[in-house]
């Protein structure tokens, strides 16, 4: 039977299977594949929620472009599946919504001039209501 999908696996040099594991399940895959072909080979949909709706999303683009493929990879949160090469024992889990951010995920100096930045925002705003 032909192969129904329009994609095929480029011919590469590498032989070499790594195992990555897709929701604490064990999956084989190809030495470079990304985290996002990991992903759907493994057939984990969706691998991602939306922050406003909760709708379910799954990698479409494969090249840096949508963000559909966002996972939390190793424990980071909101990684960008396509753009991470795949490596052996990776923990590869959905990003249910929005990333959690600690406290301790920003340095003050971030903080000072990101609030900076909305003052100055809140500022021209008030200025001129189409800014
Ligand atoms: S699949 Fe589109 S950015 Fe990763």
């Amino acid at each position: 039977m032909p192969n129904a999908l329009p994609f095929k696996r480029l011919t590469t040099n590498s032989t070499e299977w790594i195992t990555v594991y897709i929701e604490g399940q064990p999956v084989k895959i190809r030495q470079g594949d990304s985290a996002a072909a990991a992903v759907l080979v493994a057939g984990l949909q969706p691998s991602r929620t939306t922050v406003v709706s909760g709708s379910g999303r799954a990698p479409y683009c494969m090249m840096g472009v949508c963000f559909e493929c966002l996972l939390k990879i190793d424990g980071v949160e909101n990684v960008q599946g396509c753009m991470t090469p795949a490596c052996d024992g990776m923990q590869i889990v959905s990003q249910q919504q929005a990333r959690q951010l600690n406290r301790t995920d920003f340095s003050d100096s971030d903080l000072s001039s990101a609030n900076l930045s909305n003052k100055n925002l809140t500022d021209k705003k008030n200025e001129d209501p189409s800014v």
